[in-house]
């Protein structure tokens, strides 16, 4: 379906706004995919050759930015993204179990819909503390089971979605997450349940055992005596191979700034002009 003139009226002044948060139009093609897929629900061809005329680039090029990433829906979908982990952690607590029930019970597989819903096989949401959890539209649903995945399905499917288990305190439509991903508040942010005891338990751990997070160039910092694990990092005073900033704007040469170009960079990270 094609974009309405009057979609395409505000689609362009939000891309304008977008646009103008970087210093370069290309830099605000991820925000602007999302934008695409708050008007259409995926990324379209129309919604291609719009972000390749707003930032520069070709659709080819918009194209391989956009398949690469998995938020981005090369199809049309539901209203409710629905994400089965089955990562290590979930995986071993019932997240396999989960999928195979959410997919005989809605007769589809990954990346498909049935109604109002589309499934998604996920790795780790970064939740692991309440696994297994499934995600609808990134919005968490901690300590699930094959059978409260069902019932939380049938409510998407009813129009009567559950509120997350943290985070907002209202479940939004795929179209309305898309427009908070390109950058435009809902002011649902935090209007849920915060974090529960189970993300805290490190740090009521490091708070009575005294422990502090170590600086570049420390070891421990156990105030108590007990050895908080020394990191290693910053063994010789500085950040660690890994931390050190990589300069791979040097493999693209209309990227480049001048100091990485002539090889005089510190290792400190490089201002563009
Ligand atoms: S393994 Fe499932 S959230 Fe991390």
């Amino acid at each position: 379906m094609a974009i309405s003139e009057q979609a395409l009226v505000r689609l362009e002044a939000d891309a304008a706004e977008v646009i103008a948060r970087y210093p370069r139009p290309r830099s605000a093609l991820l925000p602007l995919l999302h934008l695409v897929q708050s008007e259409e629900g995926w990324v379209s061809p129309e919604g291609v050759e719009l972000c390749a005329r707003w930032v520069g680039l070709t659709t080819a090029e918009v194209t391989a930015v956009s398949t690469f990433y998995s938020m981005y829906r090369r199809e049309p979908g539901g209203d409710y993204n629905v994400g089965v982990c089955t990562n290590t952690l979930c995986g071993v607590l019932g997240g396999d179990a989960i999928l195979e029930r959410l997919e005989s019970h809605l007769g589809v597989h990954h990346g498909e819909t049935a109604g109002n819903v589309t499934l998604e096989h996920l790795e780790c949401n970064a939740a692991c503390d309440y696994a297994p959890v499934v995600m609808v539209n990134w919005e968490f649903y901690d300590n699930q089971t094959p059978s409260s995945a069902v019932e939380l399905v049938d409510a998407l499917q009813a129009g009567t979605p559950p509120a997350p288990s943290r985070g907002v305190g209202r479940l939004c439509t795929f179209r309305e997450t898309e427009r908070v991903l390109a950058g435009f508040e809902d002011g649902l942010a935090d209007t849920g349940t915060g974090s529960g005891p189970a993300t805290l338990a490190g740090l009521r751990l490091a708070r009575e055992r005294g422990w502090s997070a170590p600086r570049p160039g420390t070891t421990s910092t156990s105030a108590d005596g007990a050895g908080a694990p020394a990191t290693g990092y910053g063994r010789s005073g500085g950040p660690s191979g890994d931390d050190a900033p990589l300069r791979t704007a040097a493999s693209d040469p209309a990227n480049t700034t001048p100091a990485a170009a002539s090889g005089s960079g510190s290792g400190k990270p490089e201002e563009r002009p």
